[in-house]
């Protein structure tokens, strides 16, 4: 199932993940895994490669929302209007688009922190501001009093992401209540971002936004795509259930190319994935678990000071280094023993000190990754008492 993640291949990659550093860097930072994507992915691209089919095409634009609102019912219990689904390039785009479009300069966009760094220039962007909601740091769980004090009234959007990017947690629907109903109170758009809703770790049960109530599906818009769960970020195609009439109508007043087209290669192998995915997506869930479990168990054992709580979903691992005293930007230290990991601080002022570890990759490079952040560690300390 891992096949893929040898050093060799990771090495001749030209995607940033590897490609950015390059020489003996062990690559641990962007949400891209270092399997093989999913073979049906890889047939769906080359088929379209050998048949030459590089003409205009409507097979896969045609059937996706079907077999996405399909895949939702299977998976989340959760059937999407297929009329309220829009294809976008990636996942960020609505985002960037409905921020655009339903706020204005001086609007308050709420972001639920630490949080996946794109969002923050999203709600920065144009003179927005961001409305910095900070998670509980004991289990990462939101509390509603603080989401609702932090609420003013120029408080235009909600942008989550759940499951949740760098803590990997899983919203439950108390907490997803919570925010659908100060979305109520002060009519908010939410903007829900739930791509990483394949990925859970057992025990975990993914609740789609929109099914929470009518009321939050009606002032919701939902974004996925197989990019995470497949591997396949590159191939650029994701899907928006614009549940929120005003994003809906703002979208479809647009010059009908301003929302881009896009490439069969990525829309086949979105099609192939979620029609026949299934079996694969089965093995790399399991892996990823078995991955965060040994990563869990070396910290325990090798660096004990590092804080981490286990993620319900994804293959991301948040760190705080904090107890470790290696400053602000540990992630500095970790690149001189030759890791690359997320800096925490690109996640907001609540991730100085801390760093993420993406763990989507073989054991044996988990470990070696290990064995570096370990010995870097070390150093430090060596440096320190002498
Ligand atoms: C929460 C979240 N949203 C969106 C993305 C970007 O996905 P895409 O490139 O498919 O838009 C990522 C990537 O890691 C992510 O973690």
């Amino acid at each position: 199932m891992t096949d893929g993640a040898d050093l060799d291949r990771l090495r001749s990659l030209r995607g940033i993940k590897w490609a950015r550093d390059g020489g003996d860097m062990l690559a641990a930072w962007v949400a891209d895994m270092d399997f093989l994507p999913a073979p049906v992915a890889i047939e769906a691209v080359r088929g379209v490669a050998e048949r030459g089919d590089f003409g205009y095409s409507r097979h896969a634009v045609s059937r996706i929302p079907e077999v996405w609102a399909d895949w939702q019912e299977r998976h989340h219990g959760w059937r999407p209007d297929v009329g309220r689904l829009r294809l976008f390039a990636d996942v960020l785009h609505p985002i960037d688009l409905a921020l655009w479009l339903h706020t204005e300069p001086g609007d308050g966009i709420v972001l639920l922190t630490p949080i996946y760094p794109p969002f923050i220039h999203a709600a920065e962007h144009g003179g927005r501001r961001l409305i910095d909601c900070r998670l509980d740091l004991d289990g990462w769980r939101l509390d509603a009093e603080r989401l609702e004090a932090c609420i003013d009234d120029r408080t235009r959007a909600i942008l989550t992401c759940n499951p949740h990017n760098p803590t990997g947690r899983v919203f439950d629907r108390s907490e997803l209540e919570a925010i659908a109903e100060v979305a109520e109170r002060h009519d908010l758009l939410i903007l829900s971002d739930e791509i990483w809703a394949d990925l859970l770790h057992p025990g975990t049960k993914h609740l789609p936004m929109a099914l929470v109530s009518p009321e939050a599906a009606a002032r919701t818009v939902t974004i996925s795509a197989a990019s995470k769960s497949f591997n396949l970020a590159g191939l650029r195609t994701a899907i928006a259930h614009v549940g929120h009439q005003g994003v809906a109508d703002a979208f479809d007043a647009m010059p009908s190319h301003a929302l881009g087209g896009l490439s069969t290669p990525g829309l086949e192998a979105t099609l192939a994935c979620w029609t026949e995915g299934e079996p694969w997506l089965a093995e790399v869930r399991q892996h990823l678990t078995a991955q965060r479990d040994h990563l869990a168990r070396r910290l325990a054992r090798d660096l004990p000071a590092v804080g981490f709580q286990l993620p319900e979903a994804t293959y991301l691992n948040w760190l705080d280094c904090n107890p470790l005293g290696l400053g602000s930007e540990p992630t500095a230290l970790f690149r001189e023993h030759g890791v690359a990991l997320s800096p925490g601080s690109d996640f907001g002022s609540h991730g100085l000190g801390w760093v993420r570890l993406n763990v989507a990759t073989s054991r044996e490079i988990l470990d070696q990754i290990i064995d570096r952040m370990v010995a870097a560690v070390a150093s430090a300390t060596r440096a320190a008492t002498t």
